[in-house]
């Protein structure tokens, strides 16, 4: 099976309501009308609403960056699937290394919110990565198993139809160190043998899985000229909508 080449961008917690708007009027204007990648773009929880009303048709993807798993509640400050849904997200990236180190996100919420992604047909895209003294330690692939348990823990071949993992060394995250293509390879066919052993033969092969850490327009081709690297999960590249252009446009060439 072909999978498609991803390109998502991840901002963060960059861009008001008016710079996220603008980048999406002028990012809308440079993508090639031909391209096959898919194209997700990961915006702050205050530009969704806005930046779906701007764009026109839905030929690029919107996602937010975190979520809760209730239903709705007593949880200051918090946001939930239906209001990710309804604000015209159809992902949502979960476990992000940031999240769990920064805010205490462990293997088991990060299954509770993919858990409830699912049941509120969002996509979710589940990050997973080392540290950098968990390599160190050898620890790469006790590491993704225990975080591929913890997120996927009952779910079925359908449900992981609509599930994209992310594999990001944590290392590689804002550094300007890449994984090298190799590592990033050598990650990504753990990832797909773990889900063929613990979810379905062929769920291996069809599922897409994204590198991210530290890729540019500069280091793109090289990770993502490996058939098992389906795309990109793009952090400080993706501000810049020339640089986000350019990693859509060198995906498209390698579709
Ligand atoms: P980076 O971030 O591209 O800035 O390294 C990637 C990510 O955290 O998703």
């Amino acid at each position: 099976m072909q999978r498609q080449k991803v390109i998502a961008g991840n901002w963060k917690m960059h861009k008001t309501v008016e710079e996220s708007t603008a980048f999406g009027k002028n990012f809308q204007n440079k993508i090639l009308e031909n391209s096959t990648v898919g194209i997700i773009l990961c915006a702050p929880f205050t530009s969704l609403f806005q930046i779906r009303e701007t764009l026109t048709g839905n030929r690029i993807g919107l996602g937010a960056q975190n979520m809760h798993w209730e239903e709705e509640g007593a949880f200051t400050g918090e946001i939930a699937p239906a209001m990710v849904k309804s604000a015209g997200c159809s992902y949502v990236i979960l476990g992000h290394s940031e999240r769990r180190q920064l805010f205490g996100e462990t293997n088991e919420t990060v299954g509770k919110k993919v858990e409830a992604a699912l049941r509120h047909e969002l996509k979710p895209i589940v990050c997973i990565g080392e540290t950098l003294e968990e390599r160190k330690d050898g620890k790469v692939e006790t590491v993704l198993d225990e975080q591929m348990r913890g997120a996927l823990d009952g779910i079925d071949t359908a449900q992981m139809q609509n599930v994209t993992i992310a594999y990001e060394p944590v290392w590689a995250i804002g550094t300007g160190v890449n994984a090298t293509p190799e590592q990033a390879v050598e990650a990504h066919q753990f990832v797909r043998g773990w889900l063929k052993e613990n979810i379905q033969d062929g769920i291996g092969q069809e599922t897409t899985v994204l590198y991210g850490g530290s890729m540019k327009p500069a280091n793109a081709e090289s990770l993502l000229r490996n058939a098992d690297i389906d795309g990109g999960l793009i952090g400080g590249a993706s501000l810049d909508v020339d640089k986000f252009t350019e990693l859509v446009a060198i995906a498209t060439e390698l579709s």
